[in-house]
Order: structure tokens, then C-alpha cells, then sequence
């Protein structure tokens, strides 16, 4: 099994260092004196690119937490059925939080109202600072925010190589004269997104099934596909609903490795639906839990485990799997 940052993303791995530590040699070093004379205001990309960096780095010193998401007083019927009541949570930039709670509870809808697909009856969802309860999906998906279903879609006919090779994050749109004009750079973008792809596909264990339609798959490898379009599209956050639903048990701690790669390796922000507790104790830091469409709960795993109406609505006998 493939772990870890080198074998998936080389090229990420490159580009965070870039990003995150400065050698400065003597000769630099003079001509960043003479530039830091000149007043500016001081902006570091590398605090936005490595949320993860390692402490006493030039991206940890200055970085502030954010909120990524706000969901804000959120409400939803469906004809009378009162789906989500009044609810609300934050997301930080960089974090992962959970959203647990039986069945029917309100998870999905939580989910298709923050990705546009649903709209609430009352209340506010915010992604970086800028509302987004009245944009369509694909505008809230252009911001940066991506979801996953329950049931997997998309890209039935096509291979899984080339379905991930579709949700690359950074294909190069030309004209043919473009095309001939820039025809390396195409190359090598090309070139990058099949290496990519390929160790994506190795990582999550479908290599075998490369050449595979997707509509051929079975629902747990239709799952693993899921993760591995949010892996090319690199998002800058995204929603996972129930990424371990329909994958046999063996395969759960190749799903682990691959959203530590996104939290670590990619600075993805999380918000994952998921009955695994196994899942939900090993990756993330924040749970919010629902029952009937109302907040019951919120902490750290461990809170949650142990708190008395949690364990009586869900974990005590509800859907909850505790390996
Ligand atoms: N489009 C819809 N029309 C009518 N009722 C709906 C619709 N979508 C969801 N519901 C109802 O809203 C409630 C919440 O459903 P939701 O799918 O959000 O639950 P969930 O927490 O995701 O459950 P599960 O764990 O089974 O996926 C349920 O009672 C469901 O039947
Ligand atoms: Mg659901």
C-alpha cells in the first residue's frame, strides 16, 4: 500500500516547500535587506498554502485561524417535516469536523444546502467571509467548495483513469493556435496530471481498474473514485458524505490514509459525514452531532463519545459503527 506524501505528490510536496521555507543566501540576502527598506504591507502566501507547516515556520508564526465555513442559524422543512432546526457551526481553515447522528437526521440536507443544491427556509451560510445560501452549485464548487454524495455519481462512462484526469485541477483550456503555441507547456501539464493520476488511483488501491467505465465498478471502489477526484481537484475545501458507506471493512484504512493526504499533504478543510467512529476519532478534531434536525452536541471526539444524549439517540444502538 502506498502511504505518505512523496509517493502521491511529489509536485505538491515540491511546491509546499517552495511555498513555506526561504533560503536566503548571502548575495539574496543583501537584496532582500535593500526590498525590506521599501514600506509595503506584507503578505505571505505560504501561511495560505500550508495550514499543516510544522511549528516555527515562516507559515505558522504569522497564521491566524479562520473560519472556512459558517453555517448560521440554518433551517429546513420538506412539507412539514422539520429537517434541520435552527443550526449552526463553524469551520476553521485547515480543520476537520465531523458530522455525526442517526439516520434521517439532517446530515444530507446540511450538505446540499452549504453545496447550493437545496435551499434553506431561514438562516445564512458563509464560505471565506462571502455568503453563498443563494449561489448555484457550480459557483459555490468554482469558490473552491466541493462536495461528495452519498450515493456516488458521475462519469459512469468513462474510465477511472480518465475521469480523474477530468476533475484535474489544473487542465489548460486551449484553441488550436493556442495549442500549437504553447504546445510544452500543454505537454507537461498533461504529462503531470497522468503521474498524478496514476499514483492517486495506486494509493487508493483501484490501479488494477484503471481501464475500468466506472459504471463497472462496484459501490466501494465508486466510493475510493470519489476521493480520488477531490485528491486531482484539490479543492480548497470539500464535504465527504459518508466516504466509508459500502466499502468493505479491509479497505477502511487505505480511506484513512487518503484523507490525512488531503488534510496533510493538501491543506484540504474537511467537513465529513461518516458512521465510522473509527474514522470519525482518527482524523477528526471537531464533532457536531444531529438528531431529528437539532444540534445535540459539539467537541472533540472523545466529548462526544461519552456524552450522555449522544449515546442514548446514536451511539448507544443507532447506525453508528464502532470497530
Ligand atoms: N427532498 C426531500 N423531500 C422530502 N423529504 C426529504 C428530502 N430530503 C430529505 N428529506 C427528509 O429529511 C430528513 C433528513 O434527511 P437526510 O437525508 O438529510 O438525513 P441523513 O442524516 O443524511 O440520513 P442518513 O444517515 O440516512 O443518510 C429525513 O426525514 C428525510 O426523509
Ligand atoms: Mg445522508
Amino acid at each position: 500500500m502506498v502511504t505518505g506524501s512523496a509517493a502521491l505528490c511529489g509536485d505538491a510536496a515540491a511546491q509546499q516547500a517552495t511555498l513555506g521555507r526561504i533560503t536566503v543566501t548571502d548575495s539574496l540576502a543583501a537584496a532582500v535587506a535593500e526590498v525590506d527598506s521599501i514600506p509595503y504591507e506584507r503578505t505571505f502566501s505560504g501561511a495560505e498554502a500550508m495550514p499543516n507547516a510544522p511549528p516555527g515556520t515562516l507559515a505558522t508564526a504569522r497564521k491566524e485561524p479562520k473560519v472556512m465555513l459558517h453555517v448560521d442559524s440554518v433551517s429546513k422543512s420538506f412539507a412539514g417535516l422539520k429537517a434541520l432546526q435552527d443550526v449552526s457551526l463553524r469551520v476553521m481553515e485547515g480543520q476537520t469536523v465531523g458530522l455525526i447522528g442517526p439516520n434521517g437526521s439532517g446530515k444530507s440536507t446540511l450538505f446540499d444546502i452549504i453545496s447550493g443544491f437545496q435551499r434553506a427556509n431561514a438562516g445564512a451560510v458563509t464560505f471565506q467571509g462571502s455568503p453563498i445560501h443563494r449561489q448555484p452549485p457550480n459557483g459555490i464548487a468554482d469558490l473552491g467548495l466541493i462536495r461528495t454524495f452519498q450515493l456516488s455519481e458521475g462519469g459512469q462512462r468513462m474510465t477511472a483513469l480518465e475521469n480523474l484526469l477530468a476533475s484535474a485541477q489544473n487542465q489548460v483550456e486551449a484553441n488550436l493556435l493556442e495549442a500549437v503555441l504553447r504546445l510544452r507547456r500543454l505537454l507537461n501539464v498533461e504529462r503531470e496530471n497522468l503521474s498524478r493520476a496514476k499514483e492517486v488511483l495506486k494509493l487508493l488501491g483501484l490501479i488494477h481498474v484503471a481501464n475500468e467505465y466506472v459504471g463497472n465498478l462496484s459501490g466501494g471502489q465508486r466510493k475510493l473514485m470519489d476521493l480520488g477526484r477531490i485528491l486531482m481537484a484539490k479543492p480548497k475545501m470539500s464535504l465527504l458524505d459518508e466516504p466509508t458507506a459500502g466499502v468493505n471493512p479491509s479497505l477502511i484504512n487505505l480511506i484513512i490514509d487518503a484523507l490525512k493526504i488531503m488534510q496533510h499533504d493538501e491543506g484540504i478543510t474537511l467537513l465529513i459525514v461518516e458512521h465510522n467512529m473509527q474514522v470519525v476519532s482518527e482524523i477528526c478534531e471537531q464533532v457536531y452531532v444531529l438528531d431529528a434536525g437539532v444540534l445535540i452536541a459539539q467537541g472533540s471526539p472523545e466529548m462526544i463519545q461519552s456524552d450522555e444524549r449522544v449515546l442514548t439517540s446514536y451511539l448507544g444502538g443507532g447506525r453508528a459503527v464502532n470497530e
